[in-house]
């Protein structure tokens, strides 16, 4: 496995999430974390998504949210393509794939000044 470049950690204050090669890195009140960054939904970049309080990645397109200790979509998309709001049944059938296609997990750690992906 290809090791990408280091972030320094002084970009990665905690809730911050930055993209460092295929991989969304983040800060979760003080724990880096690092997952794949497409969305299992329809491939959004999750290195542009936020955090949110109870430290889910949330993707930056429908909102999509994913535990980044395991890589698995605990809640679905509020939406598709350009639209933005409720579906019923369409939110938690992906919900229902992205339990099963989780995001790849890497564990990231500090080291000195930045932050690496093992
Ligand atoms: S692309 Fe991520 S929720 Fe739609």
């Amino acid at each position: 496995m290809t090791r990408p470049d280091p972030i320094p950690a002084r970009d990665l204050p905690p809730g911050a999430v930055r993209r460092s090669g295929e991989w969304a890195v983040g800060n979760r009140d003080g724990r880096y974390f690092a997952v794949s960054r497409r969305c299992r939904h329809q491939l959004a970049d999750l290195a542009e998504g936020s955090l949110d309080a109870e430290g889910c990645l949330v993707c930056p397109w429908h909102q999509s949210r994913y535990d980044v200790r395991t890589g698995e979509m605990v809640e679905g998309p509020r939406g598709f393509l350009g639209y933005h709001g409720p579906t019923p049944g369409y939110t938690q059938l992906v919900a229902a794939l992205g339990r099963l296609l989780r995001l790849r997990v890497r564990r990231a750690v500090r080291r000195g000044d930045d932050v690496v992906l093992e």
